[in-house]
């Protein structure tokens, strides 16, 4: 990190823990080894975001395909924290093996994520044209000021990690750097039996809970803090009326945490909660209403066989 994000990390954690509730942004989990904690997430049985985003671009694929493509004239397809590609390789190489004319361009906050996926898209799909950026999303669309039609793919639920207010602010910005023709993918978590979203975030391999206290490491090794993360512990809940889960770490007794290099001490009784992160889990009125209110048109979903996940094509009009 930059002096500048360095900063702005340690005034987020100050302003966060200083906060009642607590609370810490999970825009921080993902350093090298969260992001490689998020992937052991993807891969577990109970995570079942993953696969259903699988199921929907292994059988839809070529209606993706028709709808992202209609004319056939070369278009830009642009994926927002696009991670290990894992769901989108499949996209990709239904799209290449069509001979379809489109340049790929995927955009990560992390310089090493992007480096990990060029290597092994390079590897995998050698005929694919490729643009690998690193940087602010909306910046780096602003500046593709080509007149070829972009698609956006904004997938795996991310948009639920954003409160309401944060959603619609983005995809209004979102829709303000794309042209009239211009698509946006993007996948949403339904609302769905609770014990199954519980048990999706309440792993029993201990990933989720790692995942949220990696966040107290990074916070340690970055801003000098002593959270001894063996008296935290990680539990989720869920409203099915709103459709939010949360993730809390619980501090197990009264304790204090003390940062270094900014000299703020923290107390916190025992049974205190941070609030980490929200994964927001939706319906069609509240999708339809997040298009609408952003002034996209919905054009047509794609749907998983279990009905649990939605991937959204919206139209600027
Ligand atoms: C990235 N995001 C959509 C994940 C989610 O499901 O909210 C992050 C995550 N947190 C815990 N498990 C997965």
């Amino acid at each position: 990190m930059n002096l500048t994000e360095t900063t702005e990390f340690a005034s987020d954690v100050i302003a966060g823990l200083s906060s009642h509730p607590k609370q810490l942004s999970s825009k921080y989990f993902y350093d090298d080894r969260g992001s490689m904690i998020f992937k052991d997430i993807m891969q577990m049985p109970e995570y079942y975001l993953t696969d259903c985003e699988l199921e929907i671009f292994k059988n839809q694929k070529a209606d993706i395909a028709d709808e992202i493509n209609p004319n056939g004239i070369f278009f830009e397809l642009i994926e927002l924290g696009a991670g290990d590609g894992f769901k989108t390789i499949v996209l990709l190489n239904y799209l290449v093996q069509q001979k379809i004319n489109f340049q790929y361009i995927p955009i990560d906050i992390s310089a090493k994520a992007n480096e990990n996926l060029q290597y092994a898209l390079q590897l995998s799909l050698p005929n694919l044209a490729l643009d690998c950026k690193t940087g602010d999303y909306l910046k780096l669309i602003s500046g593709l000021t080509g007149a070829s039609p972009k698609i956006i793919l904004f997938l795996g639920s991310n948009i639920g990690n954003l409160t309401e207010n944060e959603s619609l602010s983005f995809l209004k910005q979102l829709r303000n750097v794309l042209n009239k023709g211009d698509k946006l993918l993007i996948g949403f978590d339904l609302k769905k039996d609770p014990e199954i979203i519980l048990k999706a975030y309440n792993d029993p391999h201990g990933h989720t809970t790692a995942f949220n206290l990696n966040l107290l490491h990074r916070i340690n090794a970055e801003l000098g803090a002593n959270f001894n993360t063996d008296y935290f512990y990680h539990e989720e809940t869920y409203d099915h009326q709103t459709g939010t889960a949360k993730s809390f770490l619980i501090s197990k007794k009264d304790q204090s945490v003390r940062f270094g290099k900014t000299n703020n001490i923290f107390r916190f009784t025992a049974n205190e909660k941070i609030l980490m992160e929200i994964s927001q889990k939706y319906d069609e009125t509240m999708i339809n209403n997040f298009a609408k209110n952003s002034r996209f048109t919905v054009e047509r979903n794609f749907i998983d066989s279990r009905s649990w996940f939605i991937d959204s094509l919206w139209k600027v009009e």
